[in-house]
């Protein structure tokens, strides 16, 4: 029998093959929800978020905020940092940063430490996708030392400055952002996986040098959210987007949950991380990607809907 007729969902009315989020078939639970704000969950605590001007990194400054706490807001991007400081009111501040560059980020620590009198979360966020290229053998590796200065030098010198502040004042939590493509291998964007893959592996290290101060050290995995980036990996290309819309649908048909992810889906990992409820929690790589990095839902219906696929007849 062919695969497609095994798989097929229209003979299975049990099994969803859409694009629109199910309805649950759990009754709600009475407990706290995601993405509901308690307002207090990081009361007296000091946060920096960098990258936290945009994208994934503006949904956990507007949730740390929510919940209490004061955050600098790290970004090379001045106007909407300053923009986003402003509205949050007095909770919140803005510094531009190049995470790239270490003496910028041990300056971003002081900062934080002469505004808000002490840090107890560092969320390495700030992150570049490099050049997406058509193959492999196209890839002239112009992007490497921006790619890796930011993804990796960016995260180890924001790890290293909280730290050196953190281990004199009781410990602290470091949060730092990698991907599903640190974790799994792929055709593409190579240079951003090797840059994603050594995110995990310092983290995992620094989690170990560090836990004799009580600083605890995590990575958040996040994929399948829609944000600026990978738009911006194709930036300036003929087909920029169609290529963006085709590589969605791909990342769709891969995905086992359905629904696209959102900034508040990795807010939430990110609040965990940086609260006490995870108090004994460090080393670990916490993917928020809809099951992506879990495997793929090789879904012949749909890849065959994309072309990527010739449907056996039958
Ligand atoms: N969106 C996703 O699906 C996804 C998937 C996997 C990993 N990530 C990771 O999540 C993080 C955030 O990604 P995003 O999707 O929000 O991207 P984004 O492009 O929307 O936002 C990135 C932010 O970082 C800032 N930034 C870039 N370079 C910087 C530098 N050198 N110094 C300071 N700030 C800098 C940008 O100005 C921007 O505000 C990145 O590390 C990214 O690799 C995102």
């Amino acid at each position: 029998m062919a695969e497609t007729a095994i798989l097929s969902g229209a003979q299975h009315p049990h099994i969803f093959r859409g694009t629109t989020p199910r309805t649950p078939r759990c009754p709600p639970s009475g407990g706290r929800k995601a993405g509901s704000v308690n307002g207090n969950e990081l009361a007296g605590r000091v946060a920096i978020v960098t990258g936290g001007a945009g994208g994934l990194g503006r949904g956990i400054v507007e949730r740390f905020a929510a919940e209490g706490a004061r955050v600098v807001i790290a970004d090379l991007n001045v106007a909407a940092g300053k923009e986003l400081a402003e509205s949050l009111g007095p909770a919140a501040l803005f510094r531009a940063v190049d995470v790239a560059d270490p003496e910028d980020v041990r300056g971003l620590v002081e900062f934080t430490l002469n505004s808000f009198g002490g840090l107890q979360v560092m969320v390495n966020n700030a992150g570049v996708s490099g050049t997406m290229h058509r193959s492999f053998l196209d890839d002239d590796l112009a992007d490497f030392s921006q790619v890796m200065g930011v993804n990796v030098l960016g995260v180890l010198a924001g790890t290293t400055h909280a730290a050196r502040y953190m281990a004199t004042a009781g410990g602290g939590s470091i949060i730092n952002v990698s991907s599903i493509g640190g974790l799994t291998a792929g055709r593409s964007v190579i240079t951003y996986r090797a840059s994603k893959a050594a995110v995990i592996h310092a983290s995992k290290s620094a989690a170990i040098a560090l836990a004799e101060y009580d600083i605890r050290v995590n990575c958040i995995a996040p994929g399948n959210i829609t944000t600026p980036l990978l738009a911006s990996s194709v930036a300036g290309q003929a087909d920029a987007d169609a290529t963006v819309a085709a590589t969605r649908q791909k990342m769709a048909a891969m995905r086992p949950l359905q629904r696209v992810g959102t900034a508040a889906d990795v807010a939430e990992a990110a609040l965990y991380l940086a609260t006490d409820r995870s108090a004994y929690v460090t080393g670990i790589v916490m993917p928020v990607d809809g099951g992506s990095a879990a495997g793929s839902t090789v879904n012949f219906d749909r890849l065959a809907q994309l072309g990527a696929f010739q449907a056996p007849p039958g």
